[in-house]
């Protein structure tokens, strides 16, 4: 699907609202600048919008690794595996075993090798210049026939 604006990729996070619950774990690929972070920033900014909490800042990981994020029952962990060069440092840095209850959002996943079961993955590529993106969902579990259109 062809994401032509900012608002249009609002929309998809919305999408991705309607179906989010805790222990979810969506995985962003894509090149440098292609808009991984901004598609996080959206699904961490509406869900603080829709539980009537104030929009915070939402900066990108990439030297933290993660920031996290609470919003009423629900913790968001968005991580940035950018500076990770081995399996053995995701591990360490244990994802999956600390707060397992909370929402993953982790940009530069492909490092991951054992993913969770039910996860959505999304593929951004650029398209041409400019602002047009390409967006690719695959589901797993309940995300299976996610569609954001
Ligand atoms: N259609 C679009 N979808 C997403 N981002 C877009 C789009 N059009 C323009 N942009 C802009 O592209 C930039 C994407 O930057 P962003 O930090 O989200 O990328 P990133 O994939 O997280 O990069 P990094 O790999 O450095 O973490 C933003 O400045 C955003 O406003
Ligand atoms: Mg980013």
């Amino acid at each position: 699907m062809i994401v032509n604006t900012l608002d249009q990729l609002n929309q998809i996070s919305h999408k991705i609202i309607e179906k989010i619950s805790e222990q979810d774990c969506i995985l962003l690929f894509g090149e440098i600048g292609v808009g991984k972070t901004t598609l996080a920033r959206a699904i961490i900014n509406n869900l603080q919008i829709q539980n009537k909490e104030n929009e915070t800042e939402v900066l990108s990981p990439t030297f933290n690794l993660v920031y996290d994020y609470e919003i009423k029952n629900l913790k968001i962990m968005h991580y940035d595996l950018y500076r990770l060069k081995t399996d053995k440092e995701v591990q360490q840095l244990g994802i999956f075993e600390q707060d397992v209850n909370s929402i993953k959002i982790i940009e530069w996943a492909e490092i991951i090798k054992n993913r969770q079961k039910e996860r959505l993955e999304i593929y951004l590529t650029y398209k041409n210049d400019g602002n047009l993106r390409n967006i690719q969902f695959k589901g797993f579990g309940k995300w299976i026939n996610f569609n954001a259109s």
